[in-house]
């Protein structure tokens, strides 16, 4: 019964996968102008931050060792980039965003748009209230992020390859695609690291979100998270885009 739960709610992620976007497709088409992709990493990096407090908040309450440990040391990667000798991942989505024309360090006080708002809300909450069943977290964010089926193009190009080929990054541009969503689409996960954290939180869900209600209301939050995340999507698309403008493509 509980494999089959968690198997609903992996059904539930993939049918609505970020390459069922709009804004996720125009990206991945090669067709996003300069605008698009600075306000794609304007809105993405608030969310991108929450990250680490939303993972350590359910690690907080785990009280499995192994499984915490397995939270920690993702916390413990994505903030100081250790285990794959790179850097905080954050701080590689930053440069992605240099490459794009953002300033770094404006991003801290730019005004969110009300969709970007909710998502960190939502997260903040699912995650880090302790009025909330954490299998609420654990289903509707950690789920959702790391569970996602890889992101490509029609012809099965990662992320990754699209804004080194289509966008012309640097390689330090596009950093960041290597540890997220680098897969093809012959692969099952977004990328390895993420593949590897997907497994923790199966255990986590089959185990611990083990009653009728709690598993209602797991999946009630997902439904939510997955609602709130493509209207943030949509929200960046329709601010963003005028497919009147140039195509961006990275000058040095
Ligand atoms: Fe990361």
């Amino acid at each position: 019964m509980s494999e089959q739960f968690v198997a609903e709610l992996e059904e539930m992620i993939h049918a609505r996968a970020k390459t069922t976007s709009p804004l996720y497709q125009t990206i991945l088409a090669g067709k996003a102008t300069e605008r698009l992709l600075r306000t794609f990493v304007e809105q993405r990096w608030p969310i991108k931050s929450w990250w680490t407090r939303n993972l350590t908040g359910v690690a907080a309450r785990m009280d499995d060792l192994a499984i915490r440990r397995s939270l920690i040391e993702n916390a413990y990667e994505e903030e100081f980039g250790a285990l794959s000798n790179s850097k905080r991942h954050v701080e590689t989505f930053e440069d992605f965003g240099k490459a794009v024309g953002v300033d770094p360090a404006r991003l801290p006080e730019l005004e969110l748009f009300p969709e970007t708002v909710a998502v960190i809300e939502h997260n903040r909450t699912a995650c880090n209230d302790t009025n909330v069943h954490f299998t609420e977290g654990v289903a509707s964010v950690l789920l959702l992020m790391e569970g996602q089926p890889p992101i490509t193009d029609e012809g099965g190009a990662s992320m990754m390859a699209v804004m080194r080929d289509r966008y012309g990054l640097p390689e330090w541009g596009y950093e960041f695609f290597k540890h997220h969503a680098s897969a093809d689409a012959g692969e099952s996960g977004v990328s390895e690291l993420e593949d590897e954290h997907t497994e923790p939180l199966r255990v986590m869900l089959a185990r611990y979100c083990d009653t009728p209600e709690l598993q209602a209301a797991a999946k009630r939050s997902l439904a939510r998270a997955i609602e709130l995340r493509h209207a943030h999507f949509d929200a960046i698309l329709r601010e963003a885009y005028d497919p009147a403008e140039p195509v961006f493509h990275y000058a040095g």
